[in-house]
């Protein structure tokens, strides 16, 4: 059976770090028989530049054909005044809702190796192994009415919807208290119900279905309050599940927790697992083209889209081995790099990866 892997490499270090991606994937497409077929495809200020949108329908329809999507990052200063419906991001954010990728699922594992690299304290990160499920296709992102108006005192206003429905809400909730139960069950939701309705229902439907999942602990805390204990004392949590823009924001704080943004991968899914895969990290144009950027997020999120969407649990376990024993040999790229450490750039480190799961 042959699998279909789309891949879309976008703006900024997105290609390097899909070619590094790539590279990895190729050897364990033959170590392991994968059959795995890849096509690409252009998202965001690429695609806008060349066709004149940042979601073009062809790489929709490819998405939609495809089992599983590999995405590396998109945006960039260049198209930062283009209107909202055509800038990058919305490109991004519009396949997301398109295939329904309402599960995002953002792993914030510390490698043991990289305990100097933390902003943290080493004893307050060691061990850190934390999954953040983020709603993405719902909350304040996409909620309506939206926009830019002009009052009648002349002064103008901007404005968005929060608002989340109990569907919404229960099928992101689900994913959690799933993912949970197959962690250490303990469940940690996320919001601001001491201001915000929206996230009193969210509060509400978590309760509700909790006495399913008797095996999961459920506990709920404000969002601030979450920012705060994150770096604090971040191994209180196991899972955290919350909206959109919360996850967006606790998301990158966990990243650096692990030594670098870089680090981070994620799975966006829809409700058959099918999924999406991309580094957290951004498009990082300051970096693009030197050979700065770390591709081992993207990487990590190749070995996530072979265990949850191409039913590759081996080949997977084998890339993060592979990312371990890289990290193991002291190969550092310049964000998680340390005093006494092997400065490598991109393709070296992609490289080291690929000829590690080779063996
Ligand atoms: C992310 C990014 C995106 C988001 C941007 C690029 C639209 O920050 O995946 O976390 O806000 O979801
Ligand atoms: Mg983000």
């Amino acid at each position: 059976m042959s699998r279909k892997v789309l891949v879309i490499a976008g703006d900024g270090i997105g290609p390097e770090i899909a070619v590094e991606a790539r590279k990895v994937l190729d050897v364990a497409n033959e170590r392991f028989n994968l059959d795995i077929e890849f096509d690409e495809a252009l998202l965001g200020g690429s695609a806008y530049d060349t066709v004149g949108v940042p979601l073009p329908d062809e790489t929709l329809e490819k998405a939609k054909a495809s089992d599983a999507i590999l995405f590396g990052a998109i945006g960039g200063p260049k198209w930062d005044n283009n209107e909202r419906h055509l800038r990058p991001e919305q490109g991004l954010l519009d396949i997301r809702s398109k295939l329904e990728l309402f599960g995002n699922l953002r792993p914030a594992i510390l490698y043991p190796q990289l305990a100097d690299a933390s902003s943290l304290k080493p004893e307050v990160v060691s061990g850190l192994d934390i999954l953040i499920v983020r709603e993405l296709t719902g909350g304040i992102y996409f909620g309506e009415p939206r926009g830019i108006r002009t009052l009648e005192n002349g002064e103008r206003e901007g404005y968005n919807t929060y608002k989340y429905s109990e569907s919404e809400i229960e099928r992101i909730a689900r994913v959690a208290f799933e993912a949970a139960q197959k962690r250490s069950g303990k469940l940690c939701s996320v919001d601001k119900a001491n201001v915000l309705e929206a996230t009193v229902l969210w509060r509400e439907v978590l309760d509700r279905m909790a006495p399913e999942y008797p095996d999961v602990e459920l506990s709920h805390m404000y969002v601030d309050n979450a920012a705060m204990q994150l770096v604090r004392a971040p191994k209180q949590f196991d899972v955290l599940v919350t909206g959109n823009m919360f996850g967006d924001i606790l998301s990158d704080a966990a990243a650096m927790l692990t030594g670098s943004i870089g680090m981070l991968p994620s799975a966006s899914l829809d409700k058959n697992n099918r999924g999406m895969y991309e580094p957290c990290h951004g498009s990082a144009p300051d970096i693009a083209g030197q050979g700065k950027a770390n591709p081992l997020a993207m990487i990590l999120s190749a070995a996530m889209m072979l265990r949850y969407s191409l039913n590759a649990p081996e080949a997977a376990d084998a890339i993060e081995a592979a990312v371990s024993s890289v990290l193991d040999q002291g190969l550092r790229t310049p964000d998680i790099f340390t005093e006494g450490d092997t400065l490598v750039n991109t393709s070296g480190m992609g490289e080291a990866v690929a000829v590690a799961l080779k063996q």
